[in-house]
Protein backbone atom coordinates (compact mmCIF):
# COMPACT_ATOMS: atom_id res chain seq x y z
CA UNK A 1 0.00 0.00 0.00
CA UNK A 2 1.44 3.37 -0.88
CA UNK A 3 2.64 5.49 1.80
CA UNK A 4 0.85 8.57 3.12
CA UNK A 5 2.17 11.67 0.69
CA UNK A 6 4.33 14.19 3.70
CA UNK A 7 2.61 17.73 4.22
CA UNK A 8 5.05 20.60 4.01
CA UNK A 9 3.64 23.11 2.34
CA UNK A 10 3.22 25.63 4.78
CA UNK A 11 0.16 26.91 5.47
CA UNK A 12 -3.11 27.89 2.78
CA UNK A 13 -5.76 30.03 3.41
CA UNK A 14 -9.07 28.83 2.08
CA UNK A 15 -11.34 32.07 1.74
CA UNK A 16 -15.43 32.31 1.40
CA UNK A 17 -18.30 33.16 2.60
CA UNK A 18 -19.76 29.98 3.32
CA UNK A 19 -23.83 31.07 3.20
CA UNK A 20 -23.61 28.00 4.07
CA UNK A 21 -20.68 25.51 3.91
CA UNK A 22 -21.56 22.44 1.41
CA UNK A 23 -19.50 18.83 0.74
CA UNK A 24 -18.05 20.69 -2.05
CA UNK A 25 -16.65 23.09 0.37
CA UNK A 26 -15.40 20.66 2.45
CA UNK A 27 -14.10 18.38 0.08
CA UNK A 28 -11.72 21.08 -1.24
CA UNK A 29 -10.70 21.98 2.38
CA UNK A 30 -10.23 18.20 3.28
CA UNK A 31 -7.68 17.87 0.04
CA UNK A 32 -6.09 21.46 0.88
CA UNK A 33 -5.43 19.58 4.19
CA UNK A 34 -3.27 16.41 2.88
CA UNK A 35 -1.17 18.78 0.96
CA UNK A 36 -0.62 21.66 3.50
CA UNK A 37 0.64 21.54 7.12
CA UNK A 38 -1.72 24.05 7.98
CA UNK A 39 -5.10 25.38 6.79
CA UNK A 40 -7.06 28.48 7.82
CA UNK A 41 -10.69 28.51 6.50
CA UNK A 42 -11.13 32.15 5.89
CA UNK A 43 -14.97 33.41 6.57
CA UNK A 44 -16.22 36.51 4.92
CA UNK A 45 -17.27 38.66 7.75
CA UNK A 46 -18.03 42.00 5.66
CA UNK A 47 -21.88 42.97 5.96
CA UNK A 48 -21.67 45.35 3.30
CA UNK A 49 -20.66 42.78 0.80
CA UNK A 50 -22.87 41.40 -1.75
CA UNK A 51 -26.25 40.57 -0.38
CA UNK A 52 -27.47 39.81 3.38
CA UNK A 53 -26.10 36.27 4.45
CA UNK A 54 -28.87 34.07 5.70
CA UNK A 55 -26.10 32.86 8.66
CA UNK A 56 -24.04 34.80 10.62
CA UNK A 57 -20.36 34.64 10.39
CA UNK A 58 -20.34 32.75 13.89
CA UNK A 59 -22.89 30.03 12.74
CA UNK A 60 -20.87 30.02 9.34
CA UNK A 61 -17.97 29.47 11.29
CA UNK A 62 -19.67 27.17 13.88
CA UNK A 63 -20.88 24.81 10.65
CA UNK A 64 -17.31 23.93 9.31
CA UNK A 65 -15.94 23.88 12.52
CA UNK A 66 -17.77 20.97 13.45
CA UNK A 67 -16.57 19.22 10.10
CA UNK A 68 -12.72 19.86 10.28
CA UNK A 69 -12.13 18.41 13.54
CA UNK A 70 -10.82 15.13 11.92
CA UNK A 71 -8.44 17.00 9.90
CA UNK A 72 -6.61 18.19 13.24
CA UNK A 73 -4.50 20.57 11.05
CA UNK A 74 -7.16 23.30 10.08
CA UNK A 75 -8.86 26.10 11.97
CA UNK A 76 -11.67 28.06 10.73
CA UNK A 77 -11.48 32.44 11.59
CA UNK A 78 -13.77 35.24 9.92
CA UNK A 79 -11.78 37.91 8.35
CA UNK A 80 -13.52 41.73 6.96
CA UNK A 81 -9.99 43.11 5.71
CA UNK A 82 -8.64 41.97 1.83
CA UNK A 83 -7.61 38.44 1.35
CA UNK A 84 -4.16 38.87 0.91
CA UNK A 85 -4.19 40.54 4.17
CA UNK A 86 -5.39 37.89 6.28
CA UNK A 87 -2.96 35.36 4.21
CA UNK A 88 -0.21 37.57 5.00
CA UNK A 89 -1.11 38.18 8.57
CA UNK A 90 -1.57 34.06 8.92
CA UNK A 91 1.79 33.64 6.86
CA UNK A 92 -0.08 31.66 4.32
CA UNK A 93 2.01 31.01 1.12
CA UNK A 94 -0.97 29.80 -0.60
CA UNK A 95 -4.49 30.91 -1.20
CA UNK A 96 -6.68 27.17 -2.41
CA UNK A 97 -9.74 27.62 -3.73
CA UNK A 98 -12.20 25.17 -5.85
CA UNK A 99 -13.22 25.46 -9.26
CA UNK A 100 -16.20 23.77 -10.42
CA UNK A 101 -16.86 24.66 -14.15
CA UNK A 102 -16.17 27.07 -17.26
CA UNK A 103 -18.72 29.26 -14.71
CA UNK A 104 -16.19 29.53 -12.22
CA UNK A 105 -13.00 30.40 -14.13
CA UNK A 106 -13.96 34.37 -15.08
CA UNK A 107 -14.73 35.61 -11.53
CA UNK A 108 -11.54 33.60 -10.33
CA UNK A 109 -9.48 34.81 -13.08
CA UNK A 110 -10.05 37.98 -12.44
CA UNK A 111 -9.66 37.79 -8.11
CA UNK A 112 -6.76 36.00 -9.78
CA UNK A 113 -5.54 39.01 -11.20
CA UNK A 114 -6.23 41.22 -8.36
CA UNK A 115 -4.38 39.02 -5.15
CA UNK A 116 -1.45 38.55 -7.57
CA UNK A 117 -1.10 42.22 -8.23
CA UNK A 118 -1.50 43.14 -4.65
CA UNK A 119 0.48 40.19 -3.43
CA UNK A 120 2.89 38.40 -5.51
CA UNK A 121 4.27 36.22 -3.13
CA UNK A 122 1.00 34.29 -2.39
CA UNK A 123 0.17 32.04 -5.15
CA UNK A 124 -3.35 30.80 -5.74
CA UNK A 125 -3.89 27.57 -6.17
CA UNK A 126 -7.24 25.64 -7.42
CA UNK A 127 -8.47 22.77 -6.73
CA UNK A 128 -10.63 21.18 -9.39
CA UNK A 129 -14.07 19.96 -7.84
CA UNK A 130 -15.08 16.38 -7.34
CA UNK A 131 -17.66 15.52 -10.10
CA UNK A 132 -20.25 14.58 -7.64
CA UNK A 133 -19.89 18.42 -6.35
CA UNK A 134 -19.30 19.98 -9.66
CA UNK A 135 -23.05 21.06 -9.83
CA UNK A 136 -22.94 21.88 -6.17
CA UNK A 137 -22.91 26.05 -4.74
CA UNK A 138 -24.21 27.24 -1.40
CA UNK A 139 -26.88 29.20 -3.68
CA UNK A 140 -28.02 26.42 -5.52
CA UNK A 141 -28.61 24.78 -1.97
CA UNK A 142 -30.21 27.75 -0.29
CA UNK A 143 -33.09 28.06 -3.41
CA UNK A 144 -33.52 24.45 -3.06
CA UNK A 145 -34.29 25.12 0.78
CA UNK A 146 -36.34 27.63 0.03
CA UNK A 147 -38.94 25.78 -1.95
CA UNK A 148 -38.69 23.12 0.38
CA UNK A 149 -36.15 20.74 -1.75
CA UNK A 150 -34.11 18.01 0.28
CA UNK A 151 -30.66 18.94 0.80
CA UNK A 152 -29.53 16.28 2.35
CA UNK A 153 -25.91 14.62 0.60
CA UNK A 154 -25.17 18.22 -0.58
CA UNK A 155 -24.87 19.75 3.21
CA UNK A 156 -23.70 18.78 6.52
CA UNK A 157 -27.72 17.38 8.42
CA UNK A 158 -27.37 20.07 11.24
CA UNK A 159 -26.45 22.85 7.91
CA UNK A 160 -29.53 21.37 6.19
CA UNK A 161 -31.51 21.28 9.64
CA UNK A 162 -30.85 25.16 10.12
CA UNK A 163 -31.57 26.04 6.60
CA UNK A 164 -34.94 24.34 6.85
CA UNK A 165 -35.58 26.75 9.85
CA UNK A 166 -34.07 30.02 8.39
CA UNK A 167 -35.36 29.80 4.73
CA UNK A 168 -39.43 28.67 5.72
CA UNK A 169 -38.84 31.49 8.46
CA UNK A 170 -38.21 33.91 5.72
CA UNK A 171 -40.83 32.37 2.95
CA UNK A 172 -43.91 33.13 5.72
O1 LIG B 1 -17.32 33.61 -3.75
P1 LIG B 1 -17.08 33.97 -2.31
O2 LIG B 1 -17.20 32.76 -1.45
O3 LIG B 1 -18.01 35.06 -1.82
O4 LIG B 1 -15.55 34.50 -2.26
C1 LIG B 1 -15.03 35.32 -1.25
C2 LIG B 1 -13.56 35.64 -1.55
C3 LIG B 1 -13.03 36.48 -0.41
C4 LIG B 1 -12.79 34.35 -1.62
C5 LIG B 1 -13.42 36.39 -2.92
O5 LIG B 1 -14.26 37.47 -2.93
C6 LIG B 1 -12.01 36.87 -3.21
O6 LIG B 1 -11.16 36.10 -3.63
N1 LIG B 1 -11.79 38.19 -2.98
C7 LIG B 1 -10.51 38.86 -3.22
C8 LIG B 1 -10.69 40.35 -2.96
C9 LIG B 1 -10.81 40.66 -1.46
O7 LIG B 1 -9.85 40.58 -0.74
N2 LIG B 1 -12.03 40.97 -1.02
C10 LIG B 1 -12.32 41.30 0.37
C11 LIG B 1 -13.13 40.20 1.06
S1 LIG B 1 -13.53 40.64 2.76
Amino acid sequence: MAEKAERNGGTAVCPGSYDPVTFGHLDIIGRAANVFDNVIVGVVDQPVRKQKTVFSAEERVAFIEAEVAEHGNVQVKTFDTLLVDFAREHGARAIVKGLRAISDFEYEFEMNQLNRKMAPDIESIYLMSAPQFSFLSSSGVKELAMFGGDTSGLVPDRVAARLQEELKRERN
